[in-house]
């Protein structure tokens, strides 16, 4: 059964990291789509460029982000990394959820308030999600001691809790 268990970690990494290519690559994408937003050019191409980035939002990007958040949780147990690098990745990718609610609200406004809508600019948006992706991959690749920062012990040590199964070390 354990065995079984930790046989699955490539599985997830494959899960995980496909999921976050279709997430990040979305997320790059929607500025570069809502900037395309015209309400003064063709009612037709509205409506057309509206639905699209409503569905890559709804239907590609925030169930992959969904994923790669199941994904990383599982693996974070399977692999056992409790330790500084990960809290860190994780810090940055709370700022990447928070460009996503936010690139999020901005396809919402396009869609309830097309009259008032100017198409926004993507530098600001792009660089909320290029500044969180590329810290994640230098600490997920480069997985640095960070020996400077100190961590609370509640981070750092079980807190009676088991897992059902070993974990490699
Ligand atoms: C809540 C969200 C996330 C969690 C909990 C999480 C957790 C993890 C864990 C535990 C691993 C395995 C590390 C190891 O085997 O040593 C991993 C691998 C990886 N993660 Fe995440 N991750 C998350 C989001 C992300 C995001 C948003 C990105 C990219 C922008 C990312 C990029 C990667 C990469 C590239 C790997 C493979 C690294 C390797 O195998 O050396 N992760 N993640």
């Amino acid at each position: 059964m354990v065995e079984w268990i930790l046989s699955t970690i490539p599985l997830f990494k494959v899960v995980h990291i496909a999921a976050l290519l279709t997430w990040c690559g979305g997320l790059l994408a929607l500025p570069l789509m809502l900037s395309r937003h015209d309400p003064d050019g063709l009612a037709e191409d509205y409506r057309r460029i509206r639905h699209a980035t409503h569905n890559v939002y709804t239907l590609v990007v925030t169930p992959a982000a969904v994923f790669t958040v199941i994904a990383g949780t599982w693996l974070i147990f399977l692999r056992g990394v409790f330790v500084p690098w990960l809290f860190a990745k994780l810090v940055f990718v709370v700022l990447l959820v928070v460009a996503h609610v936010w690139i999020g609200h901005i396809v919402a406004k396009v869609a309830e308030l097309p009259e008032d809508h100017t198409p926004p600019r993507p530098t600001l948006p792009l660089l909320a999600v290029c500044v969180p992706i590329v810290a994640i991959l230098i600490l997920v690749l480069a997985k640095p001691a960070l020996d400077g920062i100190t961590f609370p012990d509640w981070l750092l040590e079980p807190r009676g809790g088991q897992l059902p199964f070993e974990v490699p070390s």
